[in-house]
């Protein structure tokens, strides 16, 4: 059989008909001729075709057991966010990335705790309230948080500087679904770069920065999991983070507090920051 460009789009198509998981079906014949297009499109060559399987063999060789280079591959094209908006909730708190750095458990602490485990950076006292969409608290739901430091580094990435659980913690509301936390104001910082999506970035002349941001992961009992962050509304790159995760309802006013008696009260040095969380949550059979 004599196969052209289109007939062959058709074949392929064709060639998944038998699969028997409908929605598998689906995704790879909807696959097929949005690849086909594009190849069509722009008049791939042969050795763009060799450079494009170089690279994600590169990809594929970067990543470890702490290493996500396709995780990272998605997020700089958009569509980590973009699978992360289309599954959302519908009208609680807006969601984000996960990101590579929540890879270990974070631990335990108690209202008020301090997660900044270590010295320097501008102390800052954030508060945070989980309610559902009707604006009932929810008691004792968990909220995972975490964070770079004041230099823009993660635990993880720096295990001879930082210790383990620095800029870390998991919190449980009280009875007014409430958690309170001390930290410091973290910094923005530059997604990985010393793998293969650090290459096209530079080749694109691109930059890496991520927007300074705190992380958090809510749960609650009968509810939708939220994961989403919160922006420091004074941070740059807020319009230009690398891997496209801001939402404006998640910018928060990080508001400098001079008051010796607040900071006493908060356990912390004066002047201080303070930033507040809402975090809706959705009953779980929301769509
Ligand atoms: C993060 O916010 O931790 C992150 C998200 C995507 C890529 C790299 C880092
Ligand atoms: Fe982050």
């Amino acid at each position: 059989m004599d196969l052209t460009s289109e007939s062959t789009t058709a074949a392929v198509v064709d060639s998944f008909a038998a699969t028997p998981d409908p929605r598998l079906r689906e995704i790879l014949q909807e696959l097929v001729p949005h690849l086909h297009d594009f190849v069509r499109k722009v008049r791939l060559t042969l050795p763009e075709w060799q450079a494009a399987i170089e690279f994600l063999t590169a990809v594929g060789q970067k990543c470890d057991e702490n290493r996500q280079e396709f995780i990272l591959l998605s997020d700089v094209l958009g569509i980590s966010m973009l699978v992360e908006t289309l599954n959302g909730q519908s009208s609680g708190t807006e969601s984000t990335v996960l990101g590579p750095f929540h890879m270990v458990a974070s631990p335990e602490r108690e209202h008020g705790d301090s997660i900044a485990l270590v010295g320097g950076g501008t102390p800052c006292v954030v508060s945070g309230r989980v309610v559902g969409t009707d604006g009932a608290p929810l008691a004792g739901a968990t909220v995972d948080v975490w964070q770079c430091n004041a230099e823009g580094f993660y635990d993880v990435q720096q295990p001879d500087v930082q210790p383990p659980g620095n800029g870390r913690g998991l919190f449980r509301t009280d009875a007014e679904g409430r958690i309170r936390f001390r930290t410091v104001v973290p910094s923005h910082y530059p997604i990985p770069t010393d793998g293969p999506v650090g290459k096209m970035l530079l080749a694109t002349n691109r930059h890496p920065y991520r927007p300074a941001h705190i992380h958090f992961i809510a749960t609650a009992p009968g509810h939708r999991e939220l994961t989403t962050h919160i922006f420091v509304a004074d941070s740059p790159y807020l319009d230009s983070d690398a891997v496209f995760a801001v939402k404006k309802s998640l910018i928060a006013d990080f508001v400098e507090v001079d008051d010796p008696g607040q900071a006493r009260a908060h356990d912390v040095a004066n002047p201080f920051r303070a930033a507040s969380i809402e975090l809706v949550l959705e009953p779980a059979d929301v769509g």
